[in-house]
C-alpha cells in the first residue's frame, strides 16, 4: 500500500520504516513524509532516503480543519492509503479521521493505557513502575487512546532514564516496521 509518514522531530522511526522498505522487509510504497515543523531533522532524513517530503506551518492556516483539508487533498492526490504517525506532535482531527478511518497508526513510548500524552518515558520513570515499553495503536480522536495493535515491554531493572530511552527506541525501530508489515499484508 501507499503510505505517508507524519513526523515532527528527529525521525528515527521514519528512518527505521524507510530502511525496512529498502531492505524488502516491509512491503509498502513510502510516498511522502509530512511534517508540521519545516526544520525538523526528519526532512533531512527524507531527502537522504530519496523520499518526497512536505512541510507545512499550522499557524499559517485558519484552523486545524483547514490544514487537514489541505493535507487530505495532498494525500488523496498521491493515492495515499495509510497514515503512519511517527513522533507527530498533534492530535488528528475529524477531517483526516473520517478520510482515513481505521487507516491511521501511531507509535507511543509506553505500555498504553498507562502514560498517554507527552513525555511518556519521563512519566514512566517518575511513577516508579517497574516496566516500560512501546505500543502501536490505531489513532482516534483522543490522545493515545485508539485500539492497541501491538505492545512490547521490558523490566526497567534499575536502569536510568537514558538507558530506558535507548531500549525503548531500539524496540520501536523493530516493532513499528514489523507491525506495519503484518497489518498491510493480512
Ligand atoms: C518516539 O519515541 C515515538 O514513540 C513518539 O515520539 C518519538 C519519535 O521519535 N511518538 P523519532 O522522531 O521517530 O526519532
Amino acid at each position: 500500500p501507499k503510505i505517508a509518514v507524519f513526523a515532527s522531530g528527529n525521525g528515527s522511526n521514519f528512518q527505521a520504516i524507510a530502511d525496512a522498505v529498502q531492505a524488502g522487509k516491509l512491503k509498502a510504497d513510502l510516498a511522502l513524509v509530512v511534517t508540521d515543523r519545516p526544520k525538523a531533522f526528519v526532512v533531512e532524513r527524507a531527502k537522504k532516503a530519496g523520499i518526497a517530503s512536505f512541510a507545512f506551518v499550522p499557524k499559517e492556516y485558519d484552523s486545524k480543519q483547514s490544514y487537514e483539508e489541505m493535507l487530505k487533498e495532498k494525500l488523496q492526490s498521491l493515492g495515499v492509503e495509510w497514515i503512519v504517525l511517527a513522533g507527530y506532535m498533534r492530535l488528528i482531527g475529524p477531517v483526516l479521521l473520517e478520510a482515513y478511518e481505521n487507516r491511521i497508526l501511531n507509535i507511543h513510548p509506553s505500555v498504553l493505557p498507562a502514560f498517554p500524552g507527552k513525555d511518556a518515558i519521563g512519566q514512566t520513570m517518575a511513577s516508579g513502575v517497574e516496566t516500560a515499553g512501546v505500543t502501536v495503536h490505531y489513532v482516534d480522536a483522543g490522545m493515545d487512546t485508539g485500539q492497541i495493535i501491538a505492545q512490547q515491554s521490558f523490566a526497567i531493572n534499575g536502569r536510568d532514564q537514558r538507558m530506558v530511552e535507548q531500549e525503548i527506541h531500539a524496540i520501536e525501530h523493530q516493532l513499528y516496521p514489523a507491525t506495519l508489515q503484518r497489518l498491510f499484508n493480512k
